[in-house]
């Protein structure tokens, strides 16, 4: 018999150019591109995660970081079980948008949404978050941090395969 299929929906969020897009890429298709095209709208993707015991089938919703399209964003994250919110650990600037973006998570969306911060591009020199700082932010909420590089592909499928793990295995 084969395993039980769940089908979930995960937003990705954070300010533009934190490389949501290059996140999403990475794990959805194994490749990553340097040139940097802004997301219009969002953009949707999918990917099986195999578990031990059932297939998470996840819906990625990559959605847009530049301001003008942040009203968007509600339509995205609606309904969605899980959100990765993620900045760039080198724009501090970034960091605080996420925390922004967490804030909104509670007050609009599912109040069972599961939410991981995602410190990306540390493939990078100079960090301006550090891994201590972001992981005291996230202890005080309750939620998980992953540091990851899309670039390098460093950490990047044990943040969805933690996620699959955490959401219910029902659909
Ligand atoms: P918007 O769609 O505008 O919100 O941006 P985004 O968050 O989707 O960013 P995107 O994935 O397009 O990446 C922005 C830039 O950062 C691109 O030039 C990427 O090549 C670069 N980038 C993304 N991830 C990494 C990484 O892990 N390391 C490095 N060095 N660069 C990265
Ligand atoms: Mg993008």
């Amino acid at each position: 018999m084969g395993k039980t299929v769940c089908s979930h929906k995960i937003v990705i969020l954070g300010d533009m150019g934190v490389g949501k897009t290059c996140l999403s890429i990475r794990y959805s298709y194994g490749k990553f591109s340097s040139t940097h095209e802004a997301t219009i709208g969002g953009c949707f993707l999918t990917k099986d995660e195999e578990l031990d015991d059932h297939v998470v089938k996840y819906e990625i919703w990559d959605t847009a970081g530049q301001e003008r399209y942040h009203s968007l964003a509600q339509m995205y994250y609606k309904n969605a079980i899980a959100a990765c919110v993620v900045f760039d650990v080198t724009n501090r600037e970034s960091f605080e948008k996420c925390q922004q973006w967490v804030s909104e998570l509670h007050e609009k969306a599912l109040p069972e949404i599961l939410i991981t911060i995602v410190g990306n591009k540390i493939d990078l020199d100079g960090h301006q978050v550090t891994r201590e700082e972001a992981e005291g932010y996230c202890k005080k909420l309750n939620l998980q941090y992953y540091e990851v590089s899309a670039k390098q592909n460093i950490g990047v499928d044990k943040v969805f395969r933690e996620i699959a793990k955490r959401l219910p295995a029902e659909s």
